[in-house]
């Protein structure tokens, strides 16, 4: 079924200018651009973004990553598009992501690794909303 999905291009691959190449991917597998704007994180909603990784040893690390520059966000349509957007992007270490993914070609660590994409419909949904108003998705 035709369903949405969240991503985030994240700041390393912002600052390493991979934003255009990363889009291409997306639009060449097939993805409808819901919503998509550039904005940077502040540090509260990093914390409220990532609360479910609060207690992990790398949060900190985390919430200071994904504040120090601007990230591209967008919500995303297609069939299947939670896992086959998490198949496009490959595995959060970037180590052991697949030839051809988001994350082998352009991430860095498994910190830093490029992309954001939702691991399930409902957080999809939480996690769009957080980053866009109704008003901004067509
Ligand atoms: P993502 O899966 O998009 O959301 C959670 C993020 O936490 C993950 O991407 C990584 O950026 C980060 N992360 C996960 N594991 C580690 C780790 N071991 N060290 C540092 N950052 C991590």
């Amino acid at each position: 079924a035709t369903n949405r999905t969240f991503t985030m291009i994240k700041p390393d691959a912002v600052e390493n200018g991979h934003t255009g190449a990363i889009l291409e991917k997306i639009n060449a597998a097939g993805f409808r651009i819901v919503a998509m704007k550039k904005t940077q994180m502040t540090k509260r909603d990093a914390e409220t973004f990532y609360a479910i990784h609060s207690e992990r040893p790398f949060f900190g690390e985390l919430v200071e990553f994904m504040t120090r520059g601007p990230i591209i966000s967008a919500i995303l349509e297609k069939d299947n598009a939670v896992e086959d957007f998490r198949t496009l992007i490959g595995a959060t270490n970037p180590a052991e992501a697949a030839e051809g993914t988001i994350r082998k070609m352009f991430a860095t660590s498994i910190g830093e690794n490029a992309v954001h994409g939702s691991d399930s419909d409902e957080n999809a949904a939480i996690e769009g909303a957080f980053h866009f108003s109704g008003r901004e998705m067509f």
